[in-house]
């Protein structure tokens, strides 16, 4: 499915990361963050992440995270939530960056929400997809891949996450989906089985064509 977003061109360009949980993301975001800071200095990249404290610091969203029992939850209100808190991110922070002629890199973005949202069996959605159209498209957009076993593998070797409670079935399904979006939307995909600096090879080579060369001129 492709997400129709709002096209809008500012001097500085956005630049997405997405995948499951234990994809790879934050990993591969810190080596490209270096490179971005070593052509246009620190005060030019800002690295943030969707959702922000403002939908996961509410009761909602932690019940969410943390219950087990998912009928606690209305995700279409999960749903609403986390697109007001991205909607109101991209207003303040994303765009303003943006129009300042910043490079913006963002953990996650909506189509983590459209990913989930599909994978839990809403698939007919027209509210959501109205009112996203609000929110800006990204320049680039890369899905850190890995199969969902690798993935949970690594969530579960992390210390602090060793207890959470993890749904493996709805994190093979939002994997899926991801790929999905990946090939409708145009995201470069990303093999982070491999280690992380040979996947990272293929990130700056893919900054370099998309984002600094045509910066640049
Ligand atoms: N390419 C890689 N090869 C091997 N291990 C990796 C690779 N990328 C990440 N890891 C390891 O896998 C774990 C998850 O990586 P990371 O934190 O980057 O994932 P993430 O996509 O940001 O996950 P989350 O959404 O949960 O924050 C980390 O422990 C990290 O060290
Ligand atoms: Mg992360």
């Amino acid at each position: 499915m492709k997400v129709k977003l709002k096209r809008r061109r500012y001097p500085g360009k956005l630049i997405v990361f997405e995948g499951t949980d234990g994809a790879g993301k934050t990993t591969m975001i810190a080596m490209a963050k270096d490179y971005l800071v070593s052509i246009y200095g620190a005060e030019n990249v800002i690295v943030t992440k969707q959702p922000t404290d403002m939908s996961r610091k509410t009761k909602l969203f932690q019940k969410m995270m943390y219950c087990k029992n998912n009928r606690d939850v209305d995700y279409r209100a999960m749903q609403l939530l986390t697109l007001s808190d991205r909607m109101q991110h991209g207003f303040e922070e994303i765009e303003t960056a943006l129009r300042a002629g910043k490079t913006v890199v963002c953990d996650r973005y909506i189509y983590t929400s459209v990913a989930n949202m599909s994978a839990r069996g809403y698939k007919n959605e027209k509210w959501f997809f109205q009112a996203a159209k609000h929110i800006l498209k990204p320049d680039l957009v890369f899905l850190a891949y890995v199969p969902p076993e690798l993935a949970i593998s690594r969530i579960k070797a992390r210390p602090a996450e060793a207890t959470r409670h993890l749904d493996e079935r709805l994190l093979k399904r939002v994997a899926e989906e991801f790929k999905k979006l990946a090939h409708s939307n145009g995201f470069i995909v990303l093999d982070t089985a491999q280690a992380p600096n040979t996947a990272y090879e293929w990130v700056e080579k893919v900054l370099n064509d998309k984002i600094i060369k045509e910066k640049r001129v």
